[in-house]
């Protein structure tokens, strides 16, 4: 049993079940993500003096451009902007309309009753269960994903149906293989394109085909955007900007990837005016609003969305030179549509050597013998997921980042 420090109290027995009652802290089971930094920790003690190649940063590298961090520094000298905001700034929430506009064209928001600010994507995705879950109610939600709204879906007496997103089906779910009683008490679902991890970007197809889904079923369709703006070779693409998907749903972005802000915490919900309506209501019992300057920090971000562009651009330089080095080394390695994911199908075992039983195997692999950290998935297939997010000093050190990975796994010869 793992060890709590201190003495035990009757704190210990009065954790809620959805904590795991008196057993909280007290699990054997150690988390993926717990796992992946406790063998790198250990891999880098073991060889010191050889650095750790990280690809499995979840965040952008850089910190905000110059412009955003001065509009952020002028807003927040105003005594005026000291205090709360509850549910937000109209500044903000025309803003994100106009955004919506210009990236996405998405022409038919009400800026007063339809967009709400949040402080990130990760609590809105968090707080849209209490708008509509009651007891049995079902999220359907996709896996490998971003887990935060099943979560709190079971915390409210919610039950989890997962989706798997399968390559046979280009990373999108498959509503036909859910029974009718599923169909009948599923209330949300929980779609993100750009995926994270797989990088499937969504198709105009798909999404329509997600709306008469959701309306035949009378399903309420959140759609994570937290990587929509960063695309390849396509345009940014809005769930929003198909016909009656304002119907049936919300879209939640976040200037987190798009515009390098992770820690600033800034984000928004847009679309069904009713679902936004009932998300605020839940908001305003949680928090009271984004520090005024980060908003307007944001508003002069989201009115610049060539920064984006930048950032795209550096991603997509990254990932074209992943993917060919990547393939070198035998791996299935294809272009994502968007974010910043490169998702490849893990090899079955080394030539005359070590095999792998799952994903979580090989990463660990990787990190324990060639200082190399990436993100397992064993949900649907055995993937791991390289970020194009690691370190690196300019342009030319991404270079060495690559040549170094190349040398590092030089003279494994993979089996798939
Ligand atoms: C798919 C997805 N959604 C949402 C988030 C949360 O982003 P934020 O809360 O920073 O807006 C992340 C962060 O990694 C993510 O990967």
């Amino acid at each position: 049993m793992v060890q709590t420090s201190g003495k035990e109290t009757y704190i210990q027995t009065l954790f809620a079940e959805r904590l795991g009652g008196a057993l909280f802290g007290k699990e054997q089971k150690i988390y993926k993500f717990e796992k992946i930094k406790r063998t790198k920790r250990a891999a880098l003690a073991a060889h010191p003096g050889v650095g750790l190649i990280d690809f499995g940063v979840g965040e952008p590298d850089e910190m905000a451009f110059p412009s955003v961090v001065q509009a952020l520094q002028k807003e927040a000298e105003k005594p005026q902007n000291r205090g709360y905001t509850d549910n937000g700034i109209q500044e903000f929430k025309d803003a994100a309309a106009r955004y919506m506009l210009k990236v996405y064209d998405v022409n038919n928001i009400n800026p007063e009753t339809e967009v709400l600010h949040g402080i990130g994507s990760k609590p809105v995705l968090a707080m849209f269960p209490a708008v509509f879950i009651n007891p049995g109610d079902i999220t359907l939600t996709t896996v490998p994903g971003y887990p935060i709204m099943g979560t709190h879906t079971l915390w409210y007496g919610g039950e989890v149906v997962n989706l798997p997103l399968l390559e046979q089906n280009q990373f999108f779910p498959d509503f036909d293989s859910l029974s009718a009683d599923v169909k009948r008490r599923a209330k949300l679902l929980y779609l993100n394109y750009p995926n994270n991890p797989t990088g499937a970007g969504a198709t105009r197809e798909f999404f329509e085909k997600v709306v008469k889904f959701a309306k035949e079923n009378r399903i309420i369709v959140v759609h994570d955007a937290a990587y929509a703006a960063l695309s390849y070779g396509t345009k940014p693409f809005s769930f929003l900007s198909v016909a009656g998907a304002k119907d049936v749903g919300v879209e939640i972005h976040s200037l987190s990837k798009a515009y390098n802000m992770t820690g600033w915490r800034l984000g928004f919900a847009v679309g069904n005016e009713r679902a936004i309506a009932g998300y605020g209501t839940v908001k305003d019992n949680y928090d009271s609003g984004q520090f005024k300057a980060i908003q307007m920090a944001g508003v002069y971000a989201l009115d610049h969305p060539e920064i984006t562009k930048e950032i795209a651009a550096k991603y997509e330089r990254r990932l074209r030179i992943m993917v060919s080095v990547l393939t070198e080394m035998g791996f299935n390695a294809k272009m994502p549509a968007g974010a910043f994911y490169l998702y490849v199908k893990m090899p079955k075992g080394i030539k005359h050597g070590k095999r792998f039983a799952c994903a979580e195997e090989f990463s660990e692999f990787l990190i324990t013998e060639k200082l190399i950290s990436t993100v397992p998935w064993d949900d649907a297939g055995a993937y791991i997921r390289f970020s194009a997010t690691f370190e690196s000093k300019g342009r030319e050190d991404e270079q060495r980042v690559f040549d170094e990975f190349r040398k590092r796994m030089g003279g494994l010869r993979f089996e798939f």
